[in-house]
């Protein structure tokens, strides 16, 4: 259950890229709080700008204009190290490609999280988690001796092994046949539930957003509707939002 506390927080944001064509505005003044322990689908058709919106929230790109606070940690005022070490601590991402190392079987994979963090028990650790996931089997293969589903689970694994306070999914089904997607999805929220981490699901699947305690639209890089807060529907007024910052 979602305890009110807000993890992360955006405030009047925008994303503006520069292309060939000139500026390109990506995201427009976009403003919301997800709480501890919610689990929120973003949706919105291909383009609407939901990727672009998550590598602001896991701090891979930097807003040009607007506050994104995520854990504590405002992004504005940190430098690279600091947002790496932050991801690497506080979040977990899984995407629609699994991005294994293919050299590395699946226990290494997800060791690397923590080795690179200096845990000692890495492999111990990573060994429970492809447990957790139903690999405890397939633990010494490689990614290519892998099914597409079996890999998404180690990419699963290795998002969460850091037990990170939020993980975010970037249509994580979307190399998948419907019926492993739907495993993956089950697994993803159990684990998540079970262990009260914050789940913030890109998706174009309506269904499977449904599944999230809120849903969030997107288009053409605006917020068009969030079941979970009107307020922050349409024209925002931002100081809302920092009044709930100061509690
Ligand atoms: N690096 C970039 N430079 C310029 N435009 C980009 C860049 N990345 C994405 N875009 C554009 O931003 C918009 C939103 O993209 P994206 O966030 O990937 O949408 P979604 O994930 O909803 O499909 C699209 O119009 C896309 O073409
Ligand atoms: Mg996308």
């Amino acid at each position: 259950m979602a305890d009110r506390t807000p993890i992360i927080q955006l405030s009047g944001v925008s994303l503006t890229l520069e292309s060939g064509a000139g500026p390109v505005n990506i995201l427009k003044n976009i403003s919301f709080s997800i709480s501890r322990g919610e689990t929120v689908g973003i949706i919105g058709p291909s383009g609407s700008g939901k990727s672009s919106l998550m590598s602001l929230m896991t701090g891979l790109e930097q807003a040009s204009d607007g506050d994104v606070d995520v854990d504590g940690l405002a992004f504005s005022g940190a430098d690279e190290d600091e947002l790496a070490r932050h991801r690497l601590a506080r979040v977990g991402i899984v995407m629609q490609a699994f991005h294994l190392i293919p050299t590395m079987t699946a226990l290494e994979n997800v060791a690397v999280p923590l080795e690179l963090a200096g845990v000692n028990d890495a492999f111990d650790r990573a060994a429970k988690e492809l447990d957790a996931v139903g690999l405890g089997h397939r633990m010494d293969h490689y990614p290519a001796q892998l099914s597409g589903g079996e890999q998404q689970r180690v990419a699963l694994a290795r998002a969460l092994v850091s037990e990170p306070p939020i993980l975010f999914g970037d249509e994580p089904t979307g190399n998948l046949d419907s019926a492993t997607g739907r495993t993956i999805i089950d697994l993803l929220f159990d684990l998540a539930k079970r262990r009260g981490t914050t789940l913030v699901l890109v998706t174009h699947d309506a269904k499977l957003a449904d599944r999230c305690d809120r849903v969030i639209s997107m288009r053409d890089g605006k917020i068009v509707d969030d079941t979970g807060n009107t307020a922050t529907v349409g024209e925002t007024d931002s100081s809302d939002l920092k009044l709930g910052k100061s509690k």
